[in-house]
């Protein structure tokens, strides 16, 4: 989950994206959850193209020692035995003006305003030699990560970012090699895990992605071209395939439940992992997306639906929750009261809580969420500016 913890300056990009001990305090305290695998939320790979204010950034351009600034968040995200994976990110066409004035995309295009109370400039398509930059700033934030101990990268091909972009016939209108065919337009994502393998010549760093199971949008990537890209994944060696779905245009389409018989399961994209789990055999499925119970958990393992559960509101509420429910402590995640848009701002201010050693925001009391919703709404003063301002993706 992005955290919106690292440095900022709009005047000096060149700063931006510095671990602070804040950020490294949130991973060493979900490295104490029994989590597993801990992803770093999202670090874009051009200082000039972020998802928010206060994202990490690993850029080729930047003077400042990555690898020392990441190997302490790393290191506290390990410390117990967990896998810790960092993902890599562009946002391509959906970075906010507070953050991105000129912003690229595979073709021009536009991300509408006020989705989420952000604007967006229009998108230029990226030349060609600008992708084959993209491709090599990967491989190098992928090398940054392999060096700082992280044990794989993940490439952020879901939500709407600029992979996702390359992806939907909606958005990528190029008629170059990079667009047109699904093969084109799954390009991209080819060229930057063999340019990771290359730079990264070791089998034990994990590649993983990112991927929308479909975009909840008529005529955007949809289940059957996802289907097509997990078995082209395997094939290419990818490690761990995590699913979830929707772009900015869609998230609650996504994040909600679509159908009773997903809501009993509690995993919203578990029908569609059961349909391309038969033929995936080597790389590990995840799936990303409505788990609160730890029976609907472990029947998604039983079943063989998935190999791993993601889970990302619940840790928010509750960093040591896997720990709990691996000992018989709990069953399950507090309920969370408040409406589901609402949520993840919330998630931000209680990360900030966590990262900043403050009590957690219990959002299963209706006055604590009450309090929360206040300050995503600007009737009361956020604790944390940057917490309730830029709802997260
Ligand atoms: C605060 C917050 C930040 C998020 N940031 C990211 C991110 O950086 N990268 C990403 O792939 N998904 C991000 N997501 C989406 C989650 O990883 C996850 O896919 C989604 O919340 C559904 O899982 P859940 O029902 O367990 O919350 C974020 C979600 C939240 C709540």
């Amino acid at each position: 989950m992005t955290e919106r913890l690292c440095t900022w300056d709009p005047h000096n990009r060149g700063e931006c994206g510095m671990p602070t001990d804040a950020y490294i305090n949130l991973y060493k305290r979900w490295g104490e959850g029994e989590i597993g695998a801990i992803i770093l939320g999202n670090i874009p790979v051009h200082r000039d193209h972020l998802e928010a204010p206060g994202n990490p950034v690993i850029d080729k351009n930047n003077t400042w020692d990555a690898v020392a600034a990441f190997s302490l968040a790393v290191a506290g995200a390990k410390a117990h035995g967990m896998l810790c994976i960092g993902q890599l990110t562009h946002p391509g066409r959906q970075s906010p003006d507070i953050v991105c004035q000129q912003p690229v995309s595979a073709s021009e295009t536009k991300t509408p305003d006020g989705i989420m109370g952000l604007n967006f400039k229009p998108a230029r398509a990226l030349t060609e030699d600008e992708i084959m930059d993209v491709i090599d700033r990967w491989a190098f934030a992928a090398e940054v990560l392999y060096k700082a101990g992280a044990d794989g990268a993940q490439l952020h091909a879901a939500h709407g970012y600029l992979l996702s972009q390359f992806l939907s016939p909606l958005v990528n209108k190029r008629t170059d090699k990079w667009g047109g065919s699904f093969e084109n337009r799954s390009r991209l994502i080819f060229e930057i895990i063999k340019a990771i393998r290359t730079r990264v010549p070791d089998d034990k760093f994990i590649i993983s992605i990112k991927i929308n199971s479909q975009d909840f949008i008529d005529g955007g990537f949809s289940s059957e071209e996802c289907a097509v890209m997990v078995e082209k994944l395997e094939a290419a060696k990818v490690d761990l395939i995590e699913l979830s779905g929707g772009t900015y245009e869609s998230l609650t389409l996504a994040f909600e439940h679509q159908k009773e018989s997903t809501r009993r399961r509690e995993g919203f994209f578990v029908e569609f992992a059961d349909k391309i789990r038969p033929h995936i055999t080597k790389s590990i499925l995840c799936v990303t997306g409505g788990f609160r119970n730890a029976e609907p958990m472990a029947d998604a393992i039983l079943q063989n639906t998935c190999g791993i559960i993601g889970l990302a509101r619940p840790l928010c509420a509750e960093p040591d929750l896997p720990a709990k429910m691996l000992s018989g402590k709990s069953h399950g995640a507090n309920v969370n009261v408040l409406d589901s848009p609402l949520q993840t701002p919330a998630a931000i201010l209680q990360i900030h809580a966590i990262a900043e050693s403050r009590p957690i925001p219990d959002l299963s009391k209706k006055d604590v969420a009450d309090d929360v919703t206040a300050q995503i709404t600007g009737k009361k003063k956020p604790y944390h500016p940057a917490s309730a301002e830029y709802p997260p993706m």
